[in-house]
């Protein structure tokens, strides 16, 4: 199984902090917003990791991770995505690099402070398909949010006005190799991009995409100046660090 992680996009919601560099090379607490995604994938078992980026000082990643020894991964691949395609654009680029593989797939802003281990090693055993985690939030219509029918997920909505639950569908998306298929099938949402959750809703229509609910706290820190803050303070907290009442 293979590790991807998406760091492309223009990051326009946390501009001008975004206008000079990566989103996710912005500080969080005390190392970059990537180094946590890449950590969570080599707890998990990664060794071989892909990182998708894009934009501006796309450079800038290869000066910071380098070789991934750091680390301790044995591969680390990066690729390029041009424009803003969306999520799904930017994981079809990483097809030629994962073989026919599974793949677990993070986006280079979600934090989480628990581990992913044992979804992943519940992946391993799913014979096909896809699996997401959820994590429950007070303000669902900013991600992709599930809709359940008698304990399964029966669609997923992307940024719903009215949510139908209070759940997060968050940016940890374990794939078998046909993903890559569904994608090519994908049409543009109304913002023009290939959606992620469009990704997710082609294997419910396969009844085939299974969940687990995330244990500890999950942060999308690129979600806007107030998470990116938010998750600083969190993650220095969760270092028993005093976080200052300003
Ligand atoms: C993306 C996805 C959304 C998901 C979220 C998690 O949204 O489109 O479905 O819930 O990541 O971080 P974005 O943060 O790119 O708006």
């Amino acid at each position: 199984m293979k590790g991807v992680i998406l760091a492309g996009g223009l990051g326009t919601r946390l501009r001008p902090l975004t206008k000079i560099t990566n989103k996710h090379l912005l500080p969080v607490y005390d190392r970059p917003m990537i180094f946590y995604p890449i950590q969570t994938l080599v707890d998990a078992g990664m060794r071989e990791i892909v990182i998708v980026t894009g934009g501006n000082n796309a450079g800038d990643f290869l000066r910071l991770i380098g070789n991934g020894s750091d680390f301790g991964l044995k591969h680390i691949h990066y690729t390029y995505q041009e424009g803003e395609g969306g999520i799904a654009a930017a994981l079809s680029l990483v097809e030629p690099y994962v073989h026919g593989e599974k793949i677990v797939v993070m986006l280079g802003d979600n934090i989480i402070e628990g581990s992913i281990r044992k979804g992943v090693a519940a992946f391993r055993k799913q014979r096909r398909g896809a699996m997401v985690y959820l994590a429950e939030v007070d303000n669902p219509s900013c991600y992709g949010v599930p809709v359940f029918r008698n304990g399964r997920i029966v669609k997923v909505e992307e940024k719903p006005r009215r949510p139908k639950s209070n759940y997060a569908v968050i940016g940890v998306y374990l794939y078998d190799s046909s993903v890559f298929d569904i994608i090519r099938k994908l049409k543009p949402s109304k913002r023009g991009e290939l959606e992620i959750s469009d990704v997710n809703n082609a294997y419910i229509r396969r009844r085939r995409l299974t969940y687990r609910l995330l244990d500890g706290m999950w942060l999308d820190a690129g979600e806007s100046h107030d998470a990116l803050l938010r998750a600083n303070c969190r993650v220095a907290k969760h270092r028993k660090i005093q976080v200052p009442d300003l």
